[in-house]
């Protein structure tokens, strides 16, 4: 893959996708990983000398239309925070043959949400066309691990009209994930949760030739999942609220489980043990965040949304713990685990 170490930054003007699809509860975003994890390709292009950085995302699922509520408005003052020696510009998206100006010392501009307009998923060249002519950019960037998955203008068609370089997010989340599936050192586990039994198959189906063992809790054990294989090991014990319902793996099947976590020698973990959003029921997935993130011998990946935000929220508490990749890609690492080509990635191949 060319990255932005492939070429010489000095003076360019540089278009970046970024992945800022944050959760907003009442106009404040609740987690910025994504925005964090932007960092460090932000900071070496304005070390190594760029003109410009001009970051563009989509946010939710506006399906083309202007809609305050999903405005990138709240992550530009995110990124002034996180950036406080920069000034940081956000701009409207422009009109057809619109130019931007904006301030020479005005080194960084966030662009509105992509997704305000039907052309950015419909991919349209003529649309993502526009915005490189409107900012006079030459370099494409991208970073937004988590949107690789999409054939849109800014994963896809932009590819016709300038090089495109992965940033250090893309580089670092694909080369974890390919690690896992190239020769990963064993013993390999897989550990899977969540509810959805039909969102987890396919990775159990695609692992049960590549781990050794494959843990297998959350609603779906609870749910009572069922497998022959005896490398798939299933929680046979739940804590419960008061009307019976099974909302954490209990505790004998997580200490069965610790013993595999802690003897792994590469580990993805992808879904949560319990119903999180109730501290009640989190003592199966923290006591799991813990095991692997003090696995210091291991490959270690938390992948999913409702995963990587958990134990996100885990480590603000927990400062000793440390994974390999906390992955930003939710449906994006799903499908690069599955093998799948995404748009985005190829992009840069190509
Ligand atoms: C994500 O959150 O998974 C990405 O930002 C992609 O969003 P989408 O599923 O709306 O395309």
């Amino acid at each position: 893959m060319k990255t932005i170490k492939d070429i010489d930054l000095k003076n360019q003007i540089i278009l970046i996708r970024v992945d800022y699809n944050v959760p907003l509860k009442d106009g404040v975003i609740t987690d910025d990983l994504r925005i964090r994890a932007s960092l460090p390709t932000i900071n070496y292009l304005l070390e190594n000398d760029v003109k410009k950085i001009v970051l563009i995302s989509h946010l939710g699922r506006p399906e083309g239309k202007e809609n305050p509520d999903f405005s990138l408005s709240p992550v530009a003052d995110t990124l002034r925070n996180l950036l406080q020696n920069q000034k940081i510009g956000f701009y409207q998206l422009p009109k057809k043959a619109e130019k931007i100006n904006t301030p020479e010392d005005e080194r960084i501009v966030l662009l509105e949400n992509l997704r305000f307009d039907p052309g950015e998923e419909a991919n349209n060249p003529d649309f993502i066309k526009n915005i490189i002519d409107s900012i006079n950019a030459n370099v494409f960037v991208q970073d937004g691990f988590a949107v690789v998955h999409r054939a849109h203008a800014s994963t896809d068609a932009i590819k016709n009209f300038l090089p495109v370089y992965s940033g250090f997010l893309v580089e670092k989340e694909v080369e974890n994930l390919t690690k896992v599936l190239k020769n990963p050192e064993h013993p390999v586990l897989l550990i899977i949760g969540g509810s959805k039994v039909e969102d987890k198959q396919p990775l159990i189906d695609k692992f049960i030739n590549i781990a050794d063992h494959i843990l297998v809790g959350g609603k779906i054990a609870a749910d009572g999942y069922k497998s022959e294989n005896g490398k798939i090991i299933v929680a046979h014990d739940f804590d419960e609220d008061s009307m019976g319902n099974k909302l954490d793996i209990g505790p004998i099947s997580t200490s069965e489980f610790a013993k595999y976590i802690e003897n792994a020698k590469t580990i993805i973990w992808n879904g949560v043990m319990g119903k999180v959003e109730d501290p009640a029921f989190t003592t199966a997935s923290s006591i799991i965040a813990d095991l692997i993130g003090k696995n210091q011998d291991a490959t270690t990946i938390i992948c999913g949304g409702d995963t990587a935000g958990f134990v996100e929220n885990y480590l603000k508490n927990h400062a000793d713990l440390n994974y390999s990749l906390i992955s930003t890609g939710g449906g994006a690492s799903l499908e690069f685990l599955l093998g799948k080509k995404l748009p985005g990635l190829v992009a840069i191949a190509d």
